[in-house]
């Protein structure tokens, strides 16, 4: 009889954390441009450099990075219509909006962009139910719906949208389990519950959740190798330390994971040769991985050299601090 495989088992050695090595890792990160990988992440290109620069912060080195050059491809990303590309030469998206407003607030450089436009292509992307696209294209997904309010409030141009119609369209997307999906009658999954309370997070709706019902649907993601995954019967996945863990953060219930056991698989997810993280253990490393088992270690309060990270906006503390944001969070 075939027996499921749901969870993973962790190697016989966890190794410690590789600060120096992750660094190394991202900073030669696309160095070549003619390698592999680096032609097949071109479509999700400022998305990649907004996972990198956070995970170099957060250590403490993103001033090897050279920050003008940064600056200027965000800025030849931004097209007509105000929205801003993954790329040159590529569709505006909101995915890629919020990446590069994030990048800006880190620099402290939302004046080397034209702001207004980005708040009229936000603004644009609602629709009449309060839901938001993606792009022109019309896809409506509930993650648009944090993008975009998440990108607002960081410019501090909420206004610009019809925020109790945005709230009321996340609140369709709930379950009778608690959790939240892509829209109305998609299933629990983690990553959109990160969207739903980051959302009600920024606007101050977290009392329309019942809390103790979402955060044990979100507990029950730990498996018994430690690891978190996104819905029921999936395998671990680092990334899921992080969309699960900011969510149970704002809900004030970040103790009810193990948290000794999930930094032994966070920490068994590093290629301890090359740097970065990987999904789980044995598996190839990349930035997107790599932010995520460094912000997972940075919210579980551990004692390595990290840099706070913001559980509603994925971003450095200090970086909120600055712009004065103050995201609601249960205790
Ligand atoms: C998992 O997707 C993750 C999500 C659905 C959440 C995505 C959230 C955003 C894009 C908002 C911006 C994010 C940040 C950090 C500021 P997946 O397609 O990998 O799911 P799977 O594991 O089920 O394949």
């Amino acid at each position: 009889m075939p027996v499921l495989r749901h969870d993973i088992e962790l190697p016989a050695t966890i190794p410690n954390l590789l600060l120096e090595k992750h660094a190394s890792f991202l900073l030669s990160y696309g160095t070549d441009k003619d390698e592999y990988i680096y032609c097949m992440t071109e479509h999700i290109r400022m998305s990649g450099m907004y996972w990198g620069l956070t995970a170099l912060d957060l250590m403490g080195k993103l001033e090897q990075i050279n920050k003008n050059v940064v600056l200027e491809f965000i800025a030849q990303c931004q097209t007509e219509s105000g929205g801003i590309a993954a790329n040159l030469q590529h569709d505006p998206h909101i995915l890629y909006t919020l990446s590069a407003i994030q990048i800006l607030c880190i620099y402290d450089a939302l004046d080397t962009i034209d702001i207004e436009k980005v708040v009229k292509y936000v603004k644009e992307r609602q629709q009449p139910d309060g839901s938001f696209t993606g792009d022109i294209w019309g896809e409506v997904d509930m993650r648009f719906s944090f993008c975009a309010v998440a990108t607002l409030s960081l410019l501090n141009r909420l206004d610009a949208i019809d925020v109790d119609k945005a709230v009321e369209f996340v609140m369709k997307c709930m379950n009778f389990d608690g959790g939240f999906g892509s829209k109305p009658g998609a299933e629990s999954h983690a990553g959109m519950i990160y969207c739903a309370i980051g959302l009600l997070s920024i606007t101050g709706n977290l009392h329309l959740i019942d809390v103790d019902q979402l955060s044990w649907w979100l507990c029950e993601r730990q498996l018994s190798s430690g690891g978190l995954n996104g819905r029921p019967e999936k395998l671990p996945d680092v990334c899921y330390s992080w969309w699960v863990l900011s969510a149970l953060t704002i809900l004030g219930r970040l103790h009810w994971v193990n948290k000794e056991q999930l930094v032994k698989f966070v920490l068994a997810c590093q290629d301890t040769e090359s740097g970065g993280f990987s999904d789980r253990p044995g598996d190839v490393a990349d930035p997107f991985h790599t932010l995520f088992g460094l912000t997972a270690l940075s919210l579980l309060n551990t004692d390595y050299p990290l840099k706070k990270i913001n559980p509603t906006y994925c971003m450095p503390e200090y970086v909120i601090q600055r712009l004065h944001l103050k995201p609601s969070r249960l205790d």
